[in-house]
């Protein structure tokens, strides 16, 4: 079975859940790790993220797209530099994304992140299981334009590979990706990225493949997978 959450409610238990918020929290951790981050703890609060300052971490995320004053990084992929973040440890607060991760953590052992840029090692992680669910993180409770485009790609890819029951919300987005073939970030989350100054973001979310490595989250951390 492969179902979607177009938003990141009622959620059911799966045997991997796949937790996409591609502008940007998503993209940011998987490119956190593959420059080298020894890990990230994804947190809900602000004030939960300030309580690791003296414990070596550095402080990251966003509220309203922008970098709490005391925090260390915003949730820009292309702060996460090598030079940055290298066997450094992380913790990491977003509007949505983080959420979405700490929600999926009650359904799920299997918790992988999705994006574009690490997209087929990602498939390739995923296909060995049968019954996944993909959780778009959303905009405040609405619906993603971007995020639903790496769900309907995912599903294009693995219905090729073994025979899955779709749900009607895994056809959407399927069907819908399918009408534009590429990622196409024009969104209402792009558009506000974009008048924030983080036209750069977008582009770098967009592009494919740019990773080779598969991002998980154990349920205390996100840590790169084997
Ligand atoms: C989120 O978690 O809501 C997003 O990643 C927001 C953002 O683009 O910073």
């Amino acid at each position: 079975m492969l179902d979607v959450r177009l938003v990141p409610t009622k959620i059911k238990d799966y045997q991997a859940i796949v937790v996409i918020d591609v502008l940007r929290a998503t993209t940011t951790m998987i490119t956190a790790i593959s420059n080298g981050a020894q890990f990230l703890v994804p947190v809900e609060t602000v004030e939960q993220a300030r309580i690791y300052r003296n414990d070596g971490f550095l402080l990251c995320g966003e509220r309203g797209g922008v970098k709490p004053e005391d925090f260390d990084l915003g949730n820009s992929p292309l702060e996460y530099t090598k030079d940055v973040v290298k066997d450094k440890k992380l913790v990491i607060t977003t509007t949505n994304g983080t959420k979405a991760l700490a929600k999926a953590r009650e359904h799920s052992k299997n918790i992988i992140l999705g994006a574009f840029v690490n997209f087929s090692k990602t498939l390739e992680y995923i296909k060995k299981f049968d019954d996944i669910l993909f959780v778009c993180s959303g905009n405040d409770g609405e619906e993603s334009f971007e995020d639903t485009q790496v769900a309907g790609a995912f599903i294009e890819k693995l219905v090729l590979l073994k025979e899955y029951e779709l749900s009607d919300s895994a056809l959407i987005s399927l069907n819908f990706w399918k009408s534009i073939k590429r990622p196409n970030f024009t969104g209402k989350h792009s558009r506000v990225l974009k008048a924030y100054g983080f036209k750069d973001d977008i582009i770098f979310s967009q592009q494919l493949d740019i990773f080779n490595t598969v991002v998980i989250y154990d349920g205390d951390k996100v840590i790169k997978g084997e």
